[in-house]
C-alpha cells in the first residue's frame, strides 16, 4: 500500500519525506485554509519536494471551470492530479481529463456506486471518506471492501485511496482490505513508529551497553 500525506504543511512533508513515508501528497481547501498560505506557491513548493503524485482540488461547479482549473493547475508541477468533486458535472472533467491523460481523483466518495462510476469516467484514482462515514456511525472500511471486490470483478485498473484515515487502526485496515493508497494526517503517520515495546527494547539495550561501551 502507497502512502500519501494528507496536508499542505511543507514542514510535515519534509519531515515525513526524509523518513520515507511519502509516496505522494493530497490537499484539499481546508488543508491549504489551515496551512494559511497561496494556493499556488505551496503546491508548487510541494511539488520541488515530492516526485510523487500531488492531487489539487478543483472549486468549479461545471466541468467547463473544472477544465480551466485543470489547465492552471498542470503548470504548477510536473506531477500534478486533478482533484474533481463526485457529482454529474465532475465525472464530465473526469472524462475530458483522461482523454488527455491527465490524472484525477475524485473525491467524497461515500457509496460503491459512486466509485464504480469514477472509474468508468476514467478516474486514476477514487477517494473514499472512511472516517466521515465512521462519524455518522456507518462502518467506512466497509466501504472500501465493497470499492475492492467490484474493481477487482471488472479488473477496473483505478485505484483506491482510503481517505479521511484518522488513526493508524483505519490504515492497517486499509492496508488489510487491499487498499491501493491510504492518504493519511501527519501526526498519524508519525504515531505508526510506536510500540511500547519498542521504546523499553530501545531503553534496556542502551542501558546494558553501558556496561561495556
Ligand atoms: O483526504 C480527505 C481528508 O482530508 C478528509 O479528512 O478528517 O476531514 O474527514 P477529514
Amino acid at each position: 500500500m502507497k502512502f500519501f500525506i494528507d496536508t499542505a504543511d511543507i514542514s510535515a512533508i519534509i519531515k515525513a519525506n526524509e523518513m520515507g513515508l511519502v509516496d505522494g501528497v493530497t490537499t484539499n481547501p481546508s488543508l491549504i485554509k489551515k496551512a494559511g498560505r497561496d494556493h499556488e506557491q505551496t503546491i508548487r513548493e510541494i511539488s520541488s519536494i515530492v516526485s510523487g503524485p500531488i492531487s489539487v482540488e478543483t472549486l468549479s461547479e461545471t466541468a467547463e471551470g473544472m477544465l480551466k482549473e485543470a489547465d492552471q493547475y498542470i503548470t504548477w508541477g510536473s506531477n500534478i492530479v486533478i482533484k474533481v468533486v463526485m457529482t454529474p458535472e465532475g465525472m464530465k472533467a473526469v472524462r475530458a481529463l483522461s482523454s488527455r491523460g491527465i490524472k484525477t481523483n475524485v473525491t467524497l466518495i461515500f457509496s460503491p456506486l459512486q466509485a464504480l462510476i469514477a472509474a468508468k469516467s476514467g478516474a486514476t484514482y477514487v477517494s473514499p471518506f472512511i472516517g466521515r462515514l465512521d462519524d455518522i456511525s456507518q462502518p467506512g472500511m466497509e466501504l472500501i471492501t465493497q470499492i475492492r471486490q467490484i474493481f477487482d470483478n471488472y479488473d477496473l485498473p483505478t485505484e483506491i485511496l482510503a481517505a479521511s484515515v484518522r488513526n493508524p487502526v483505519h490504515m492497517l485496515d486499509s492496508a488489510l482490505t487491499g487498499a491501493d493508497v491510504a492518504t493519511v494526517p501527519p501526526e498519524t503517520l508519525f504515531q505508526i513508529f510506536k510500540h511500547p515495546l519498542t521504546e523499553s527494547g530501545i531503553q534496556k539495550f542502551l542501558e546494558d551497553a553501558k556496561a561495556w561501551a
